[in-house]
């Protein structure tokens, strides 16, 4: 699997993280498609990127991300790697929310997952094999205050993560999670205007050992390396925080 031929979906790939893996993705000679709801930014980034082209689809919603999956194996002929990364959230203290917060955050973070796996194994398969990376959180390995139900949907991004890899490793496909610690991108811009949530963060990269946020380009760098690992590589969870999190 030379990169020059490569495919790739990503998802939520218009920003943050999800921009940052299409980057490095395509300076491997990786073919991009970038799955996103906010058309403006994912046609931007498409623009910008060499050999990466733009769909616009709910990942929630499995019949629009279907029809976005097919447009894009078509157009990359055939498909070698899914990238579940689009995720949203939301800080408050769970007695404080909703049942309608929690089905959005499922919605997105956990059915989005279910979904696009779902969607892209037989594409995987019909190309003798693949890679599926998942960005989860370190929300979903040790839990996060004010985050409680989408910790809940990354832990079970964990679980799936390694149930998929049981699944599928017979059909030459790996499965594995990067795990993002706090990263500097305009989902956390959005966390910290909250000024309690701000408080939380500040504490956070206090107690980190490298005393930083993550830059996207740094999770990307670890997406990169499971999307061409060997193929003994599968079931596996990889934290990427500077150290505040460490393997058990
Ligand atoms: N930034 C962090 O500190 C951090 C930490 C841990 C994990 N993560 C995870 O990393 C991933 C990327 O996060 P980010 O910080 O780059 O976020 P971001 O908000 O900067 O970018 C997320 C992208 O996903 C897209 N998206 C959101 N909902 C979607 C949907 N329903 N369908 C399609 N696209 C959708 C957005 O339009 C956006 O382009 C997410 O899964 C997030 O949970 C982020």
């Amino acid at each position: 699997m030379s990169d020059n031929s490569r495919t790739a979906i990503v998802t939520g790939g218009a920003k943050g993280i999800g921009a940052a893996i299409v980057r490095k993705l395509s300076a491997s000679g990786t073919s991009v498609a970038i799955i996103d709801l906010d058309e403006e930014a994912a046609r931007t980034l498409a623009d910008q990127v060499p050999g990466a082209f733009a769909l616009i689809a709910d990942v929630g919603d499995h019949k629009a991300l279907g029809e976005a999956i097919e447009a894009a194996c078509a157009q990359l002929n055939g498909l070698d790697v899914l990238i579940n990364n689009a995720g949203w959230d939301h800080v408050q203290r769970f007695t404080d929310t909703e049942p309608s917060l929690w089905d959005k955050l499922i919605h997105i973070n956990l059915k989005g997952v279910f979904n696009a796996t779902h969607l892209a194994i037989p594409q995987l398969i019909a190309r003798g094999g693949g890679r599926i990376v998942n960005v989860a959180s370190d929300a979903g390995r040790v839990g996060s205050s004010g985050e409680a139900v989408y910790a809940a949907c990354k832990g079970g991004t964990i679980a799936f993560t390694k149930s998929i890899a049981r699944e599928t490793a017979r059909h030459g496909i790996t499965v594995n999670c990067v795990c993002p610690g706090p990263t500097d991108t305009p989902l956390l811009d959005e966390i910290k205007r909250d000024e309690r949530a701000k408080a939380t963060m500040d504490a956070i990269v206090r107690a980190t050992p490298n005393r930083r946020l993550a830059q996207p380009e740094e999770i990307a760098e670890a997406v990169a390396f499971f999307a061409a690992a060997p193929a003994h590589v599968t079931g596996q969870v990889l934290s990427v925080s500077g150290g505040l999190t460490m393997a058990g």
